[in-house]
């Protein structure tokens, strides 16, 4: 883990209520470290604005996460939980960083050239569809990262190059300005790529095999007992590591009673609907008492707005500093 007095920060998009191949990945990690870390964990809203043009989806996403977060355990002492665009600084120093940002990184930049490339593959403009925001998400994720201080940024492994670009982006205003910025550093563990859907290929919203995380308990029920299996019969021994079954249970129950579901996969004698059932019991079980609270906080707006707004008060302290210091540097401003 990292040293206590180091900055964790991290924004999410919103997505509306998370998956368990999210939530696994990413979520319960940042929960965790907010037990013991200082951590920014920020709805990454304008973020999303380069593909989602539709207000109500964004504002109810934005809210499911934000519940989803705090139903989810999240350390309200440790953690400063808000919404990205309720912080003006972060709009302001992104317009700044376009200034020692060359053009040629955000040519480099993953997702810009996937789309340059998929056009290319259509025979079309190389940047047909392609938005600024698209384009200069990664200065604004720049600022995002740099406005706060942070040190670490976890992150899936597909955010690593844009972690990369801010901290590069902070060495050419360093170089330039003076040291005002912290170099960050990406730390890369926030990933779903372990965590099987329901047909057993990673669990992703564009393979339809997700679980929400906090779906209602009758689809819970109906979706686990849809895994996906072979077709050995109850008595054959099976093998753990291949099964979903296994795999999704690891992640809810304790290591004596995965070593005790182990034993039964390799011992033959329980059938898969048997598995099947345990694994929602214990899925069931865990989740119950979170799912209950994020259903609670999506009808009780007035509370989600009250963390965000405790959170964005808490958020503004640091970015005004930071600012400041930022408009001083270029701008000979106090
Ligand atoms: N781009 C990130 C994603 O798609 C979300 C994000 C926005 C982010 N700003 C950030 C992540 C700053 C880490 C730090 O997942």
């Amino acid at each position: 883990m990292f040293d206590s007095d180091k900055v964790v920060l991290t924004g999410i998009k919103p997505t509306g209520m998370p998956h368990i191949g999210n939530y696994v990945g990413a979520l319960k990690p940042m929960i965790e470290l907010s037990q013991t870390h200082k951590t920014y964990m920020f709805i990454a809203d304008l973020h999303s604005l380069n593909t989602i043009h539709d207000a109500n989806t964004i504002r109810e996403n934005t809210y499911a996460m934000a519940a989803t977060m705090v139903a989810g355990g999240l350390n309200l002492n440790n953690a400063v939980l808000f919404r990205q665009s309720d912080i003006v600084p972060v709009y302001q120093l992104a317009t700044l960083l376009m200034n020692v940002t060359p053009k040629g990184l955000m040519n480099r930049a993953h997702s810009y050239k996937a789309a340059v490339d998929r056009n290319a593959a259509a025979g079309l403009d190389t940047d047909a569809g392609v938005n600024m925001g698209l384009y200069t998400y990664p200065i604004l994720m720049a600022a995002d990262i740099l406005l706060y201080g942070a040190d670490i940024v976890p992150v899936g492994a597909d955010q690593k190059q844009h972690v990369e670009f801010a901290r590069d982006i902070a060495g050419y205003f360093n170089n330039a300005y003076g040291d005002v910025f912290r170099l960050p550093e990406p730390v890369i563990g926030r990933d779903n790529g372990l965590i099987p859907g329901l047909d057993g290929r990673k669990m992703s919203k564009s393979y339809d095999n997700t679980i929400a995380i906090f779906a209602p308990e009758n689809e819970l029920k109906r979706k686990i007992m849809r895994i996906i299996t072979d077709s050995k019969t109850p008595d054959e021994p099976k093998n753990p590591d291949e099964s979903t079954i296994f795999q999704l249970y690891k992640h809810f129950a304790t290591d004596s009673e995965i070593a005790e579901f182990r034993e039964m996969f390799l011992r033959g004698g329980m059938g898969y609907g048997t598995a099947k059932t345990r694994l929602f019991d214990r899925v069931n079980s865990v989740l119950g008492t979170p799912r209950s609270e994020y259903e609670r906080l999506m009808q009780n707006r007035a509370e989600l707005d009250a963390i965000l707004a405790d959170g964005a008060a808490r958020a503004r302290v640091v970015a005004d500093k930071t600012i400041a210091r930022v408009k001083r540097a270029m701008l000979g401003l106090n």
